[in-house]
């Protein structure tokens, strides 16, 4: 009978995949709709998440919708910074915690972003939300607290599986947010998009105009 070429440290990785799985599959039938994603995101579209950060400033990157830790993991690993993981469903904010110590795992909703974090201001958020899935209302209010918890010169990442802004652009209008589309990552399940998020400072208000052309002396 033939055997698999699977050594115990190849069987140990598909077995944490299959936990991981397991874990993701038991919050999506908890709740399809907070969840909406099929599977976790793959190493890949991780990583392009923290790339697309870029330049930040100093200080602690949140993550919002972490569930089973596929993006946590790389932003801690990459940028080094303290990574506060906000999670609304306690199952997978309990296990996150669980399985990274390190990490500060707050268990709640987006919507209330500065009331969570008291007043803490953030260099960057890493979102996985599907904010697309959601009610307007519920999106304005996670938008607005994110740019509200940062620096002025914070960045937000997103991720989409659609072809547009994962962040409907009357509400960037609306909130003076700037989109710019990132990378495609194919392999991810299903493909996905990268946008980063930023709020430029408004435009310097213009000098008033003299009637006076300025090289000549007043009359
Ligand atoms: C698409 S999964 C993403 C999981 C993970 N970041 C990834 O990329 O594999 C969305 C996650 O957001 C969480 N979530 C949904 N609505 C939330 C909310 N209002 N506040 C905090 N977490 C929320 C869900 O419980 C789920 O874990």
């Amino acid at each position: 009978m033939a055997t698999l070429p699977v050594n115990n440290k190849q069987a140990d990785i598909l077995l944490n995949k299959l936990k991981h799985l397991g874990r993701f599959w038991s919050a999506w039938f908890r709740s399809p709709g907070s969840v909406g994603a099929v599977a976790p995101s793959s190493p890949s579209l991780a990583k392009a998440m923290v790339h697309a950060l870029g330049d930040i400033p100093d200080g602690d990157i949140l993550e919002l919708g972490p569930g089973t830790g596929a993006i946590t993991h790389y932003i801690l690993q990459l940028t080094g910074r303290h990574v506060i993981a906000l999670e609304k469903d306690h199952k997978m904010a309990a296990k996150l915690q669980q399985l990274l110590p390190k990490l500060e795992v707050l268990q709640g909703d987006a919507q209330y972003i500065p009331e969570l974090l008291s007043g803490r201001q953030l260099a960057a958020v890493v979102s996985g939300l599907p904010l697309l899935n959601m009610p307007h209302e519920i999106r304005e209010n996670i938008i607005a607290g994110a740019f509200e918890a940062m620096h002025a010169d914070g960045v937000m990442v997103q991720f989409t599986y659609g072809p547009n802004q994962p962040i409907p652009v009357d509400l960037t209008d609306a909130l003076g947010i700037k989109g710019k589309r990132g990378k495609k990552i194919w392999n991810n399940v299903p493909p996905a998009t990268v946008w980063r998020f930023t709020k430029p400072l408004s435009e310097p208000k213009q000098m008033e105009q003299s009637d006076q052309p300025v090289d000549q002396p007043p009359a």
